[in-house]
């Protein structure tokens, strides 16, 4: 992964292959022409003060995601200036806004695949702004290429070129210890959350549940985090009918696997349970083609909270974290199980299955219940459960539904702070009904109108008594099947890491609503 730095070389003298500026849009009041962004003045100076004339002959507008490539002036060591648009100027008495920034960096970085090193002149006002541009920037490098017919040595990513290899971050203070910090935050938050993305983008016929726990159980080694397993056997033994239920058709059998996360100096715990299909395929009641080509996404939650475990690991975040990954392949077979099945879940309760496409649910029931058994302050499940969240919030926003109204605002806060577009979303009483079963407890499916919320209803039955929690629907944003854009690759984007990585924070400061 890319490596960063915080420097104060100046950038006439500066060996890299090249420099990347910002540029702002304009304002209505002057010429609406491109702006050049402070950390830019250097390269200004080179161009006799025309620098933000010579962008707008190339086209330049300074809009969010744009990047333009010009030569560098006479007499810099690096060969070529990337300007990267920052959008709208900032007001008088305020720096870029981070997620501006983390854009910007982002974009820049993806767009200099191939280049050995970078520096990054980006307008930098306090600490958070330099954490800002190391996680656009590791984000933004990222490609996933393990299965290019290279093996994975790297030189075959995106168009036969390599991810950018060293970042060095300029107009910081290197001395400072905030800066450090909130590079060294972003770069451990970054690198995970990168290594979520490689599972999520991992084919399914190598990453079924076994492999996956194998990955949680050496990542568990490396950071000194305690690992449980449940294999088949376990799980029939613990009465664990939900994740067994989903497991019964495939021949990679399901998992649950617990990866707890303490601090000495804790004072609260958090319980972070992730929704881990290896493979939806629909089950019995089978997906058609057009709707299963990318369901190897369908363990993002899983991944996700993995993900966070470890980067809460890395801070030595003063908290304990315990994530639970409810894992299972989702598969038609003669030992699936079928629509009109009754599993007894680990809660006691029993859940008629109606469609075995609604398989999230009766896994994460498990692992919620689960989880609720060690009384945490707060649970948060995070899953790709319903394409209705998809239809109501599209691709880049996520869902958070809650049994506590404070906590699913703390969530959201705590989802815009990490720059992840997140919406809040009700779990209205009268839905629940849709879920009344002849036969069972409660049925796994109900309206479909409003889906995303009947899903939330149904998980809501297997959190513990008194316990918070909230629910992220990730449907929308976990895989990303369009272009690339600001630190969103293509393919597998660990939707849900940042904002799971700031409540453990929150958490950790005591302030978990
Ligand atoms: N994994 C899917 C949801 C999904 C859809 C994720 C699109 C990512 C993109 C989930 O298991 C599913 O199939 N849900 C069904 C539920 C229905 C049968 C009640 C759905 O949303 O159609
Ligand atoms: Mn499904
Ligand atoms: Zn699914």
């Amino acid at each position: 992964m890319t490596a960063l730095t915080l420097s104060t070389a100046a950038v006439p003298g500066l060996r890299a292959d090249a420099i990347v500026i910002g540029v702002a849009k304009g304002s209505a009041a002057k010429p609406a022409g491109p702006i050049v962004a402070p950390g830019a003045e250097a390269v200004d100076q080179a161009y006799d003060g025309k620098l933000a004339g010579v962008l707008e002959t190339l086209g330049a507008s300074g809009a969010e995601g744009e990047v333009t490539k010009l030569p560098a002036p006479a007499g810099f060591k690096a060969p070529l200036v990337v300007a990267v648009g920052l959008g709208a100027q900032p007001g008088k008495d305020s720096g870029y806004d981070t997620e501006a920034l983390r854009k910007a960096a982002g974009a820049a970085a993806r767009a200099l695949a191939g280049a050995k090193k970078a520096a990054f002149a980006l307008p930098l006002t306090e600490a958070a702004d330099a954490g800002a541009v190391a996680e656009g920037v590791v984000l933004g490098a990222y490609s996933f290429d393990a299965y290019k017919d290279n093996g994975g040595s790297a030189k075959n990513g995106r168009n036969g070129k390599a991810p950018l290899a060293e970042a060095a971050l300029l107009g910081g203070k290197p001395r400072d210890k905030a800066y450090k910090a909130a590079v060294e935050r972003a770069t451990a938050v970054a690198e995970e959350l990168n290594r979520a993305r490689d599972l999520i983008n991992m084919p399914p016929n190598d990453l079924n549940p076994e492999a996956f726990a194998a990955i949680a159980q050496a990542a568990a080694k490396e950071h000194g985090l305690k690992v449980q397993v449940l294999d088949e056997k376990a799980l029939a033994k613990g009465g664990y009918g939900g994740i067994l239920g989903v497991g019964a058709g495939s021949a990679s059998g399901p998992r649950l696997v617990k990866l707890s996360y303490t601090s000495s100096k804790a004072r609260k715990h958090l319980a972070l349970v992730g929704k881990g299909i290896t493979y939806d395929s629909g089950g019995i009641s089978l997906k058609p083609a057009g709707h299963n080509e990318t369901m190897k996404c369908d363990m993002s939650g899983a991944a996700a909270v993995f993900a966070a475990v470890v980067a809460a690991a890395r801070l030595g975040l003063e908290v304990n974290v315990t994530g639970w990954l409810a894992l299972a392949e989702n598969m038609p077979s003669g030992s699936a199980t079928r629509p009109g099945d009754v599993l007894r879940m680990f809660s006691g309760k029993t859940v008629e299955v109606l469609n075995t496409d609604a398989e999230g649910r009766l896994v994460l029931a498990d692992a919620l219940w689960a989880a609720s058994q060690e009384k945490p302050d707060a649970i948060v499940d995070v899953a790709t459960l319903t394409g209705a969240m998809v239809l109501a919030l599209g691709n880049r926003t996520f869902g958070i539904m809650a049994n506590d109204d404070a906590f699913r605002s703390a969530v959201h806060e705590a989802a815009e702070e990490a720059g992840e577009p997140a919406w809040q979303m009700p779990l209205p009483e009268h839905l629940r009904k849709g879920m009344d079963s002849p036969t069972a407890d409660i049925a796994n499916m109900g309206e479909r109108m409003g889906g995303g919320l009947v899903a939330g209803l149904f998980l809501r039955e297997f959190v513990g008594e008194g316990i918070t929690w909230a629910h992220l629907d990730i449907a929308g944003p976990a895989f990303n099947d369009g272009g690339p854009f600001g630190y969103t690759p293509k393919g597998g984007t660990g939707s849900g890491v940042r904002t799971l990585v700031r409540l453990a924070e929150r958490a950790a400061a005591g302030d978990l609503s």
